[in-house]
């Protein structure tokens, strides 16, 4: 097995809107980042990826960028970012931005220039189609729900496609000069020093369009876009020139957002493939429908998550190098999505660490996942920031859920229980801002859960997050960590998850009970060292285990 930096990092996700807030507007920025940056050191980890900071009309999170070169005033300026890379480098830590470059804002001056000057060369930067009397194209559905075509204004019968919300219209990868643009961008910011990227929504830049009334999928009349724009023939093609006139250059960390076939799996993850690692949805998304609607709910059990992990494991040490995560800023927080109401708790935040930590691959945490940040209740869809959030409930409401239905499904489901400000501590707003109003909701809970108090708590979650990140990085077991085969050890309970990590003589045993009851599993007897759990005394004699509800316990064999 190659050995690669990446493959040793431990990433830390920052969603700068919610970090720190340093000039008092309610808004994360920079200089919040760069302030909190010891913090990060403490936690252990060594890479942060940063949300993006680009300019942007904020509509979808900053993920629609006005302007590639430049800082968004909110977050600061260039010269903020200048110095955050110092600082990051200072301590050691690698930066990793968000690439975002399936589409723009309809801001950018691009889109602009297309819509006031239809004969003007930044049209062919976008896919616009004439429609069929009057009608869009076909009747693709976004990702965000609603069709995926919007009428330009003052043209008849013509429209752009947009696979996310209508203020972020596709590029057009098919013009060369666009992705001659984007090159240029993109090794503008390498140079700057930047480790690499997490690289949005990319599988979905080939578009096979295809016109006229497809069939639909939903009560809606419309079908999932999803089957049409992603992953299509001949993308290898531009994912391979992309590889090759950017990342490979400066020997790039890239972690693509990409649900990608088994059968191809090797080109894009596989030695000298398209980007480093990608990201899966199997087990993250395993409560949403197939089209991507989160308002309803789909019902899922841990024989089926227990399965969507090993699958993803395995199949990716089959092919080549993972990402690890069970949060990010697309999903709600992973104690509430796993765990019952009444079983939230710093044991099982432990048990979900240990459950994602040790497996193959490179982990990420999301910020405040550390300190066991939980969902948030809002109780007015006003008070919801996220456009898909605002999409989803009025979906919700057109396929016949009541009002109070559909907020319960925000409650549960919305991409702003994770995007709330970071909880630092009991005073004012968690710590985060000493404004009046913070641009989202701070989780009421902010007394109880905060970063002050986890640090000093020996039991904390986040003391806990520390001792895996130190297992990992500086322990006898770092090389089994890292570079271990996963091999699932089968002959458990249907509920119970235990899986071994190889290397040569070493090997590590990690067991996880995610129900509420108790299991006593027969394992092989050289797991004769105990390393860690989430309960204070772990009962464990040579040969057998008890896993007491919700217990997560590591074992070696040397
Ligand atoms: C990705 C981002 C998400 C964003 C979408 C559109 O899925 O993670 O936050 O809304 O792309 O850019
Ligand atoms: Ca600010």
């Amino acid at each position: 097995m190659e050995k690669k930096w990446w493959k040793e990092a431990v990433v830390y996700q920052i969603y700068p809107k919610s970090f720190q807030d340093s000039n008092n507007d309610g808004i994360g920025d920079l200089q919040g980042i760069i302030q909190r940056m010891d913090y990060l050191k403490h936690l252990g980890i060594d890479t942060i990826w940063i949300s993006p900071v680009y300019k942007s009309p904020m509509d979808d999170g900053g993920y629609d960028i006005s302007d590639y070169y430049a800082i968004d005033e909110m977050f600061g300026d260039n010269q903020d970012f200048e110095e955050l890379l110092k600082k990051a480098e200072s301590l050691d830590i690698k930066v990793l931005m968000d690439l975002v470059v399936n589409h723009t804002s309809d801001e950018h001056l691009w889109f602009q220039e297309a819509l006031t000057n239809p004969n003007s060369k930044y049209r062919n930067f976008y896919v616009f189609r004439e429609g069929i009397a009057g009608q869009p194209p076909n009747n693709w559905r976004s990702y965000f729900g609603d069709s995926a075509w919007t009428a330009v204004p003052d043209e008849e019968n013509m429209f752009y496609l947009h696979a996310f919300t209508k203020k972020q219209p596709d590029l057009n990868w098919e013009n060369e000069e666009l992705r001659e643009e984007i090159y240029t961008m993109i090794n503008y910011w390498l140079d700057k020093g930047l480790a690499g990227y997490r690289i949005d929504a990319i599988l979905n830049i080939k578009k096979r369009i295809v016109e006229g009334q497809l069939p639909a999928d939903g009560e809606d009349g419309l079908a999932f876009i999803g089957q049409w724009i992603l992953n299509q023939p001949g993308i290898e093609v531009m994912l391979q020139e992309l590889n090759q006139r950017t990342f490979k250059l400066h020997d790039s960390m890239t972690v693509a957002e990409a649900d990608v076939p088994s059968e191809r799996l090797k080109e894009y993850i596989g030695d000298g493939g398209f980007f480093s690692m990608v990201f899966d949805f199997s087990y993250t998304d395993i409560d949403v429908p197939s089209t991507g609607e989160w308002f309803k709910f789909s019902h899922w059990n841990w024989q089926e998550m227990k399965k969507n992990i090993y699958n993803s494991q395995l199949v990716t040490q089959a092919n080549g190098w993972g990402a690890v995560y069970l949060e990010n800023h697309d999903q709600p927080r992973s104690i509430n999505k796993y765990i019952p109401e009444e079983y939230i708790s710093t044991t099982t935040k432990k048990m979900l660490a240990t459950l994602f930590m040790l497996l193959r691959g490179t982990p990420f945490i999301y910020q405040g996942q550390e300190i066991g940040m939980t969902n948030i209740q809002m109780s007015d869809l006003a008070d919801y920031d996220d456009i898909a959030t605002h999409d989803q409930y009025h979906r919700g409401i057109l396929a016949g859920l009541s009002p109070e239905e559909a907020l319960q499904a925000m409650n549960r489901r919305s991409r702003d229980n994770s995007r709330t400000p970071i909880q630092w501590d009991t005073s004012l707003n968690g710590g985060f801002s000493t404004a009046e109003k913070t641009w989202l909701k701070v989780n009421p809970n902010y007394r109880e859960i905060n970063a002050e108090s986890a640090i000093e708590e020996k039991d904390s979650v986040f003391n806990y997050y520390r001792q895996l990140i130190d297992l990992r990085k500086n322990s006898l077991y770092q090389q089994v960590i890292i570079y271990g085969d996963f091999q699932p050890f089968e002959e458990v309970a249907e509920d119970v998850i235990v899986y071994q990590r190889i290397l040569d003589k070493q090997k590590i045993l990690v067991a996880i009970n995610p129900t509420s009851e108790i299991f006593e599993i027969e394992i092989p007897e050289e797991f004769e060292k105990y390393l860690l759990s989430n309960y204070e005394k772990a009962q464990f004699v040579f040969g057998k285990l008890v896993l007491k509800p919700y217990e997560s316990i590591v074992l070696s064999n040397y």
